[in-house]
């Protein structure tokens, strides 16, 4: 099996994601968007299998969790008071020579220097390096940039008709947090999730599905007791990391990295990125923090609403503390293929195929007959496809090209097992089943087929 780590890898995934229908680039007839990215049949389905497998966990899984789906769109002041429209900043230079504009602190990590807000130290450490992208040494100006998508509410583009698109999904629980707790029954600790798209106006992106300007989040607020949110902080940060090996991550490609006070967010005393290994370093797929009570008491105190929470037992009211874990989907996606992306060689010619777990896999099986120009084989394969459809689904049927196509495409999009009629179909009733990761085949009776398949889904 070839390394995981070769340079070409992004590339690899990249082009499998637009051969098979997983990822395609954002309006690409158009010349395309940068760092705006659409998903595909196939992609959808396995996007569709990480949310789900999030939202079972932490909302129907448990009574102490419930779901919240809140708008994109949310007023100015609401990004005020969060320190979003003052602090969602991002130090920025061009260089003058190629006007390519960077983000100072990747600028930094690239050299190998670390980021400090020292304006003096971020001089001195740009006039001393070059451009990676025209190797000249020519940095201009640092400048800031706040990284939130403004439009306007209604036709006239006036500043009282500013709003914004959601930089992350956490502000729509924060100003929810009376309406839930009086509508529904809650205790402390108790968490809000919620799954969402967010924008921000990147200044460089890359690294495909890494760094978008449209994104999608899946965030949880855990709110809790003040003395408790160092233990909580703790748990969620294992709870977490196991989420990632249940469905199906390699551990040793996970690991936590604990930030530094100067890398502290302005709302959170404490915080840690989940990293996993990718092939262009180890990068945060997940940020866990403490976010105290910064964002109950500031939307407070701006709107003079009461968000506390009544603690029974000792007949007080208290803001409670917030533990946050917020995974980005397109992050998740991304590493899930690199974990899975396997090549060798079969017979003298590579075969790719991608080894993701039975739970985030876009299709359960496929089922094909061992000749397409035969139509008996054909019509003995769609019934066999009628007869599974309703009961196992997504499962995909195709009786394009050659069976060896036709395996191929299915090991390339990771359907766990494929289902083949063929003559011997027509004498005994039985259907050859092909494991995607071995290759090994058994024969199993049409009749049993459902069966065979629950017990592996298991
Ligand atoms: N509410 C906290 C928050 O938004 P964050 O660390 O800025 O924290 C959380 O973002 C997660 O969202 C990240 O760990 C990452 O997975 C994802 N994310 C953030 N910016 C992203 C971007 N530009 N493209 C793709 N995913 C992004």
């Amino acid at each position: 099996m070839e390394s995981k780590n070769n340079k070409n890898l992004l590339e690899k995934i990249t082009a499998l994601c637009k051969r098979r229908g997983l990822v395609f680039q954002g309006s690409e007839i158009y010349g395309g968007l940068e760092s705006i990215y659409d998903y595909g049949p196939v992609g959808v389905l396995i996007k569709n299998n990480i949310k789900k497998l999030w939202w079972r966990e932490y909302v129907e899984k448990r009574a102490d969790i419930v779901g919240l789906d809140s708008s994109i769109l949310m007023r100015a002041a609401v990004w005020k008071t969060s320190g979003h429209l003052d602090s969602f900043n991002d130090l920025m230079v061009e260089c003058i020579s190629c006007q390519k504009r960077f983000r100072v602190d990747h600028l930094l990590e690239g050299f190998g220097f670390e980021f400090k807000s020292d304006k003096d130290y971020l001089k001195k450490v740009l006039n001393e390096n070059s451009c990676p992208n025209c190797q000249k040494k020519s940095f201009g100006q640092i400048g800031s940039f706040n990284m939130m998508f403004k439009t306007f509410f209604g036709p006239y583009e006036k500043t009282e008709n500013v709003v914004y698109l959601r930089p992350e999904t956490a502000q729509g629980i924060f100003v929810n947090f009376k309406n839930i707790l009086n509508s529904y029954r809650l205790k402390l600790p108790f968490g809000v999730a919620q799954i969402g798209k967010a924008f921000r106006n990147e200044i460089t992106t890359g690294n495909f599905l890494f760094r978008l300007r449209e994104f999608e989040q899946m965030e949880l607020e855990w709110f809790t007791r003040p003395e408790d949110s160092g233990k909580d902080y703790d748990y969620w940060q294992r709870e977490r990391l196991k989420w990632y090996e249940r469905i199906g991550f390699n551990p040793s490609h996970l690991r936590i990295r604990q930030h530094q006070k100067l890398e502290l967010a302005h709302y959170a005393i404490a915080s840690c990125d989940i990293e996993y290994k990718f092939s262009f370093g180890w990068k945060e797929i997940e940020g866990i923090a403490n976010r105290i009570d910064f964002d109950l008491k500031s939307h407070s105190r701006q709107t003079k609403q009461d968000l506390t929470y009544f603690d029974e037992h000792t007949k007080k009211a208290i803001t409670p503390y917030i533990i946050e874990p917020s995974c980005g989907v397109d992050r998740v996606f991304l590493a899930l293929l690199f974990d899975a992306y396997c090549e060798e060689e079969v017979r003298g010619r590579k075969r790719v195929y991608l080894r993701l777990s039975k739970a985030i896999a876009p299709f359960k099986v496929a089922v094909f007959p061992l000749l397409s120009n035969n139509d008996i084989l054909v019509k003995k394969a769609r019934e066999v496809y009628d007869f599974l459809k309703d009961e196992i689904y997504p499962i995909i049927f195709d009786d394009s090209g050659s069976i060896g196509k036709r395996y191929r495409r299915i090991d390339e999009i990771g359907v766990p097992y494929g289902i083949t009629i063929d003559h011997i179909t027509l004498i005994d009733t039985t259907v050859t089943i092909r494991e995607r990761d071995s290759m090994k085949q058994e024969r199993v009776e049409i009749k049993d087929l459902l069966k065979w398949i629950r017990e592996k889904f298991d």
